[in-house]
């Protein structure tokens, strides 16, 4: 992907860190995170914003758009995670995950879309995960904000494809960053032994399937989930 303007949620640290770093060397890109820290460089703007908050997140996004009204590619990578049996899980914690993991990227994307499908052209990725096949213990409240993400994708794909704007999902199977260290710490192979080839997604495959979606050919390619590792 070359000299696209970019959106990324949870660019701070993790995975949207790594990928901010990868597009940052060709592109534009705009990041967004509670803390607004992040990679440095005159092709990145970190913008500090909790996306739980919907006013600040109307705010922050709304203003994105008005001074990059060319923001063509966003990827609602932000997400939180509270890995717990859900009679154990505090009500803070469910709502935290619900409102970081689904509420913020539909309110998000419904602003980025608008500017997208003026300008009749725009790609939207969405980070899943391969928590909502798996079905494991712990898990229901993650897992449900992940498919109901990508199934919202899915439909939004509908509304806006025919405006040249496509929206698909990428699901991690698991990754070494901030996420998977909270659930395994060093004991990754837990992990492992639920991903048929055994190996951990890397920034590569995660890149892969980002280009792939985003590609200059890729105007067909929509409402489709994408799962790393085979699961
Ligand atoms: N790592 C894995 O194994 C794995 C597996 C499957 C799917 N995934 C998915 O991959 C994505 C990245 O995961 P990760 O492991 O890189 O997570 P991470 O290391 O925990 O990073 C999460 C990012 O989200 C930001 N964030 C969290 N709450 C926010 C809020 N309220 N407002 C704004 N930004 C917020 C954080 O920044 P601040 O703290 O500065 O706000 C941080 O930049 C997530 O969507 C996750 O569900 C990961």
């Amino acid at each position: 992907m070359k000299g696209r303007t970019i959106l990324v949620t949870g660019g701070s640290r993790g995975l949207g860190r790594q990928i901010v770093e990868r597009l940052a060397a060709e592109n534009t890109v705009i990041a967004i995170s509670r803390s607004g820290e992040g990679v440095t460089a005159d092709s990145v703007v970190n913008l500090p914003c909790d996306l739980t908050d919907p006013a600040g997140l109307a705010a922050c996004v709304d203003e994105a758009c008005r001074r990059w009204p060319e923001i063509n590619v966003l990827i609602n990578n932000a997400a939180v995670l509270a890995s717990r049996p859900i009679v154990m899980m505090s009500d803070a914690d469910i709502m935290h995950q619900v409102e970081t993991n689904l509420l913020a990227p539909m309110l998000l994307t419904k602003r980025v879309l608008r500017t997208m499908m003026r300008r009749r052209w725009g790609r939207i990725v969405n980070i899943v995960s391969m928590s909502a096949k798996l079905c494991k213990p712990g898990d229901s409240v993650y897992a449900a904000t992940k498919a109901g993400l990508e199934v919202f994708g899915k439909i939004v794909n509908v509304e806006a494809h025919s405006y040249g704007v496509t929206v698909n999902n990428l699901a991690i199977s698991a990754s070494p960053s901030g996420m998977l260290e909270q659930i395994v710490h060093d004991n990754s192979d837990k992990i492992r032994t639920l991903i048929p080839h055994g190996r951990l997604a890397d920034l590569d495959g995660i890149m892969a399937g980002i280009e792939f979606f985003c590609a200059e050919g890729s105007a067909d390619i929509g409402g489709q989930t994408v799962f790393l590792g085979g699961v």
